[in-house]
């Protein structure tokens, strides 16, 4: 705590973090000094830590203004870098704690970066057709089991070589592997899509090169995204992620919880398939939803 006698105190090691926490005294509201202080506190507990030099201080510096000048209207590389520190899941998962009852969450992600079109229950968001057919099935429930009818599933994945529609403009169809569903009456959605791939976060400007300084790999194993809203329930955003995919214990960005990962079955029924449009050999997967209730 501050006392008057600290204020106009003159810097010192020992209390760097005090006189500076001290001069911020009049931030009026409550709750950014709260942050200010803990963040003051930490990196000067930081740097007494790592004792950097200057040239080391100066390198952190560059690091961060790369950072900067690596962002654009279509890359945020300071949310790739809380990302690979595992500050996004940190984040996320202490913003929507599932409470031992709801579907977890996971990162958003670069790649939401267009309205998904509205599809029809069942419809292919594959519109190239290119890769192994997959049919996704769910239901969308409330915490004590309800259904929720009228919920927006709004679902986003890579291709079959690992790239979102967004990454290769022009060399597939726009909106390619997106579609906002709505869940009948009894909370189910489904739709057929191809199995997505892992694939590397972008990995060419300054968070590639930490990655490749700290031994790391940019791979995150094969998901399909989800962000469902239904009115009176808090949003989720989460994937499912392809329990025979590479890097799943090595995810660049730690999203993955196991909750979140699904066997996609291989089915060889040549009734079914042409019941549903797809080949007689096609990948299956059944990711039921659970939501928290909006005041929860
Ligand atoms: C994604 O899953 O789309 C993603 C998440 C974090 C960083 C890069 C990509
Ligand atoms: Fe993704």
């Amino acid at each position: 705590m501050t006392s008057d006698a600290d204020r106009g105190e003159l810097f010192s090691e020992e209390r760097s973090a005090e006189v500076v926490v001290n001069s911020m005294e009049g931030t009026r509201d409550p709750r950014l000094r709260q942050v200010l202080d803990s963040l003051v506190r930490h990196l000067h507990d930081f740097v007494k830590d790592v004792e950097p030099t200057e040239e080391e201080w100066g390198a952190a510096i560059a690091f961060l203004t790369a950072t900067g000048h690596k962002c654009d209207a279509a890359r945020q590389e300071f949310v790739l870098l809380s990302d690979v520190l595992g500050v996004s899941m940190l984040v996320e998962t202490i913003n929507h704690r599932a409470k031992g009852v709801a579907t977890e969450s996971t990162v958003l992600g670069p790649f939401h970066v267009v309205e998904s079109p509205p599809r029809s229950l069942g419809a292919d968001i594959c519109l190239d057709h290119r890769g192994e057919p997959c049919l996704v099935t769910g239901r969308v429930t409330g915490p004590d089991g309800e259904p929720v009818g009228g919920a927006t599933v709004d679902v986003w994945q890579a291709d079959a070589e690992g790239y979102y529609d967004v990454q290769r403009p022009g060399e597939v169809p726009p909106a390619n592997l997106r579609g906002l569903f709505t869940t009948q009456a009894d909370g189910r959605f489904w739709f057929r899509t191809v199995m997505p791939r892992h694939y590397p976060i972008p990995d060419d400007g300054p968070v590639g090169a930490l990655l490749e300084a700290t031994g790391r790999h940019p791979y995150r194993p094969a998901h399909i995204h989800f962000l469902v809203r239904a009115a009176g329930y808090a949003p989720l955003t989460t994937h499912v992620f392809a329990a025979d995919s590479p890097y799943l214990d090595s995810d660049a960005v730690f999203g993955v919880k196991p909750d979140l990962v699904r066997d996609f079955a291989v089915v060889e029924d040549p009734v079914r398939a042409a019941e549903l449009g797809l080949p007689d050999r096609f990948r299956e997967v059944e990711f039921d939803i659970v939501l928290l209730r909006a005041e929860e």
